[in-house]
């Protein structure tokens, strides 16, 4: 999941549990205060009920009092409202057909019913009583449905304010997001080797501006050292090559008996020094090679070319050593193909180093074989042999470069520099094709690239 719709979820679901908090809270300190409202509102009422008994009592006239009680009955809410002398007779009933009778539990409550009561004094005639009983499932109901009203207000706000907070979840995110979403776009350009990539100036002075700052200086200090590293090289190389070149020289003058005649032991010596000094010219200019293709982009000649044009030279190439390798080397071209977009010089490289690696790892009696065959609107070329194979877990590394597979190592016929795929890859990228490889440890591997079709 990105990190901007992470960064959203969370700030959400803060709003979103906060609201819950808040809603909980509001909800249980409204009903309290509703409760506590209705029960001034019933002590309100009973105080009145007292008051109109009170005087029916001191007046003796009860007319009011009991139209008083008749309409209390009357709310909604009311299950009964009466009022009783000392000795328990009702005097006003909100049923008037009660009147009259005898009450001897004053206290005695049904059951959903929640009452109210207050005593009506009289000096010197003891202490009445005067009773509201409110049906609780009514004030319930009554108390649930203001709450209800209250609720859904809330819940229009905390839609609303979810809207509100997405937006804001939203743009916050991305604000934060966006510094390190172009930090990882700049590493990926360091990492592909553009190492001259800056992040543009910025204004920020936070942790993530220090970084990208940091991320600069890094940089810089990167391309400083390939720079170092790249003149090191050249020069290193440079100097190599200039004496091995004296080397290889002597050697060919000697091996043409320049010097006079040789032994056979001294030419089988001599040439082994050569082969050796040869091998050591090549590591030297893959070296430089290597370094030439990762400066950028190379000049590459592009041209229609023949598939066979390029296939038969680069195995030509190889035939002597296959055969002193004891390799049958095998080519198969077949008519028709179409021609291919290349650079004829570069392309008879890749082929040329694929084939000398299934010949280096492919031993006496083996098979290596070059095929050509249309795919598409490409050409895919394959060298496959019968050698020492490649774990599964090693072939998307071995186009990096010196990535050498150490199991296989004691089973090559030279000593590589590990530097020849990477070369390939890179050649067949500029020509816009692709290189892959498949292999069975043990049996052997194929090695594929694709070219255009012209
Ligand atoms: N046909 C093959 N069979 C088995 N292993 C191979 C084969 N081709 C390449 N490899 C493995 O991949 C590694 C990298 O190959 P690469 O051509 O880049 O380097 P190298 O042959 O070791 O040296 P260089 O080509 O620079 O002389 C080899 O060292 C080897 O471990
Ligand atoms: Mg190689």
């Amino acid at each position: 999941m990105r990190l901007r719709v992470r960064f959203s979820l969370v700030i959400l679901s803060l709003i979103l549990l906060s609201q819950v908090f808040f809603s909980a809270a509001y909800y249980y300190i409204e009903r309290r205060s509703e409760m506590g409202l209705m029960y001034q509102q019933a002590m309100q009422s009973v105080q009145l009920a007292t008051a109109e008994c009170h005087e029916a009592m001191v007046t003796g006239d009860w007319g009011t009092a009991r139209e008083y009680f008749v309409a209390l009955g009357m709310l909604p809410a009311v299950r009964h409202a009466d009022c009783m002398d000392a000795g328990g007779r009702i005097l006003a009933h909100s049923d008037p057909t009660r009147i009259g009778e005898r009450n001897l539990d004053a206290f005695g409550v049904a059951e959903g019913v929640w009452q109210v009561s207050r005593s009506v004094r009289l000096p010197g005639r003891g202490a009445g009583l005067a009773r509201i009983g409110y049906d609780a499932a009514e004030l319930d109901a009554q108390v649930r449905g203001r709450l209800a009203r209250t609720m859904l207000v809330l819940s229009q706000v905390g839609v609303f304010s979810m809207v509100l907070g997405l937006l804001a979840a939203f743009l916050v995110a991305r604000a934060q997001t966006r510094p390190i979403e172009e930090l990882a776009a700049a590493t990926a350009e360091l990492s592909a080797g553009h190492l001259d990539f800056r992040l543009p100036e910025d204004a920020r002075r936070d942790e993530l501006g220090l970084l990208r700052l940091k991320f600069n200086e890094m940089a810089h200090r990167l391309g400083e050292l390939d720079k170092m590293k790249r003149r090191l090289v050249e020069s290193l190389t440079h100097d190599l090559k200039n004496p091995l070149a004296g080397i290889k020289a002597s050697l060919q003058m000697m091996l043409d008996r320049n010097a006079g005649p040789l032994t056979a032991a001294q030419k089988k010596y001599m040439e082994s020094s050569l082969e050796s000094a040869d091998r050591l010219w090549d590591t030297i200019d893959g070296i430089l090679d290597a370094m030439r293709l990762q400066a950028g982009p190379f000049p590459i000649q592009l041209e229609d070319a023949e598939v066979e044009a390029l296939v038969r030279p680069a195995a030509a190439g190889l035939e002597p050593k296959a055969e002193r390798c004891g390799v049958k080397l095998k080519t198969s071209v077949p008519k028709g193909l179409p021609r291919v977009k290349a650079d004829c010089e570069l392309v008879q490289r890749v082929l040329g180093n694929l084939l000398a690696n299934a010949l280096k790892f492919t031993p006496s009696g083996g098979t290596v074989t070059l095929r050509a065959e249309k795919d598409g609107g490409t050409v895919r070329f394959e060298v496959r042999d019968t050698g020492a194979g490649i774990p599964a877990e090693e072939l998307s590394r071995i186009f990096e470069p010196f990535y050498q597979v150490s199991e296989t190592g004691s089973l090559a016929r030279e000593h590589g520099s590990g530097l020849g795929l990477s070369i390939c890859e890179r050649i067949v990228r500029e020509h816009g094709g692709r290189i892959w490889a498949e292999s069975e440890f043990g049996k052997g591997s194929a090695f594929f690239f694709t070219l255009p079709a012209a």
